[in-house]
C-alpha cells in the first residue's frame, strides 16, 4: 500500500463516518485494499452537451480498455449536474463518501470551485478537472487537483486560420465585394474560457493573416444548437444578406446556424461561411457536406486518454511519470484544424 494510500486510510478512520462505512464495503483504504479494484467518479456539467457526451463515451470505451489491459477492475459512476453547482458539490460529497478513489469533474461554475476542493482535501481524495478551465490560483489551493483540456487559444488561431483562407480563396464569401470579411459570432456560455478565448482569437488571427473584418453582431447561445438557430434565424433577418462569414465557437451552434440557413430562403450557394469547433459526429458531416468550411478537431479521445490514464494512476498510486502533466497538474490536447482538405484523417 503507497503512503497516500495509507494517509487516506488514516483519515478515513480518523473520524470521516461515511468513508469508514463505504471503506467497510471494500472500496478504500481498508487494510485488504486490493488494488485490483478501482472507482472513478465523475460528474458532468450537463449530459446534453454534445461534446462532453462524445467525450464520456470514449472515456468509458477507455475505462474498459485499460480494465482489460491491466487486470483491475475500473468501476466508474458518471453523474450528471444538470447545470447546477449546488448539485454538483452534493454529488462530489457523495461520491467521495461511495469511496472514489479520485473524482472527475466537469464544473458548472468554473469561478466556483472552492466547496469541492475544500471536500477534496478535507477527504483526500485527489480532484481531476476537466474541459471547464478554473483559474490557476484555485488549481493551486491543493497538490492532488488536477486539470485536462486543451489550450482554448489554439482554437480560436486554428478557426481564424480556416476562416481567412476560405475568404482569401473564394472570392464568392465576399457577397458585396468590398474586400471585406463582415462577420457575426455565435458565443458559447458567458464566462467560459472557451467563449472568451476562441471570440477574440478566431478575429484576431483573421486580421493577422491580412483579413479585413467587420463586426455585423454576435449572439450567446451557449454552445446550444437549437439557440443558435434561433438567434441566427435573427441575426440573418437583421442583417438581410450582409453576413458573410458566422463565426461559431463550437460545432453545435454551427449547426444550428446552418439549421437556420436551411430554413431560410437563402439558396446554399449564397450562404455566408460558416466555421465552428469541435469536429463532432455532426459536424464532421456538415465539413464532409460542405456546410461549414471546417472545423478544429478538440481531441475528444486524447483528452478521455489522458484524464483516463491518470485516474487510474491515482487511483493505484502508480507512477505519473508517462502522463504529460505540465507543471504537475495541467494535462493539454492539442487542437487540429478539420477541412475538406484532410477529412479523411476524421472519417
Ligand atoms: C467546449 C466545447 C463545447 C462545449 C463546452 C462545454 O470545449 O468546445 O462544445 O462542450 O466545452 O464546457
Amino acid at each position: 500500500m503507497g503512503e497516500k494510500k495509507m494517509h487516506r486510510k488514516y483519515l478515513a478512520l480518523a473520524g470521516v463516518l461515511s468513508l469508514v462505512t463505504v471503506t467497510a464495503g471494500g472500496c478504500k483504504g481498508s487494510e485488504e485494499k486490493d488494488v485490483k479494484n478501482i472507482k472513478i467518479g465523475v460528474t458532468l456539467y450537463s449530459q446534453y452537451d454534445t461534446f462532453i457526451s462524445e467525450l464520456m463515451t470514449e472515456f468509458t470505451e477507455y475505462a474498459a480498455d485499460k480494465e482489460e489491459s491491466s487486470g483491475v477492475a475500473i468501476k466508474l459512476e458518471i453523474l450528471d449536474a444538470s447545470q447546477s453547482q449546488l448539485t454538483q458539490n452534493e454529488q462530489v460529497k457523495n461520491l467521495i463518501d461511495k469511496g472514489c478513489d479520485v473524482v472527475c469533474v466537469n464544473l458548472v461554475d468554473r469561478t466556483e470551485p472552492t466547496t469541492i476542493t475544500d471536500l477534496a482535501e478535507n477527504n483526500q481524495v485527489p480532484i481531476i478537472f476537466f474541459n471547464r478551465e478554473l483559474v490557476t490560483e484555485d488549481l493551486e489551493r491543493w497538490s492532488e487537483l488536477y486539470y485536462v483540456g486543451a489550450d482554448a487559444s489554439q482554437s480560436g488561431v486554428l478557426e481564424g486560420e480556416i476562416a481567412a483562407d476560405a475568404f482569401k480563396k473564394n472570392a464568392d464569401i465576399d457577397k458585396n465585394g468590398d474586400g471585406i470579411c463582415q462577420y457575426v459570432v455565435l458565443e458559447g456560455e458567458a464566462g467560459h474560457q472557451d467563449s472568451i478565448v476562441r471570440t477574440e482569437y478566431s478575429v484576431n488571427t483573421m486580421v493577422e493573416k491580412g483579413v479585413e473584418t467587420e463586426k455585423l453582431g454576435y449572439a450567446i447561445a451557449n454552445w446550444n444548437r437549437a439557440q443558435a438557430q434561433t438567434k441566427m434565424a435573427a441575426l440573418l433577418t437583421q442583417f438581410d444578406g450582409k453576413i458573410e462569414m458566422i463565426i461559431a465557437n463550437n460545432d453545435d451552434m454551427a449547426l444550428g446556424a446552418i439549421d437556420a440557413l436551411k430554413a431560410s430562403d437563402i439558396p446554399k450557394e449564397s450562404w455566408p461561411g460558416v466555421v465552428g469547433i469541435d469536429g463532432t459526429d455532426e459536424g464532421i458531416e456538415a465539413v464532409k457536406n460542405e456546410e461549414m468550411l471546417g472545423t478544429v478537431y478538440n481531441d475528444k479521445e486524447g483528452q478521455a486518454r489522458e484524464m483516463l490514464n491518470l485516474a487510474f494512476v491515482i487511483a493505484t498510486d502508480g507512477d505519473k511519470s508517462d502522463i504529460p502533466l505540465i507543471d504537475g497538474k495541467y494535462v493539454r490536447t492539442p487542437y487540429h484544424k478539420l477541412t475538406l482538405e484532410n477529412i479523411e484523417e476524421y472519417e
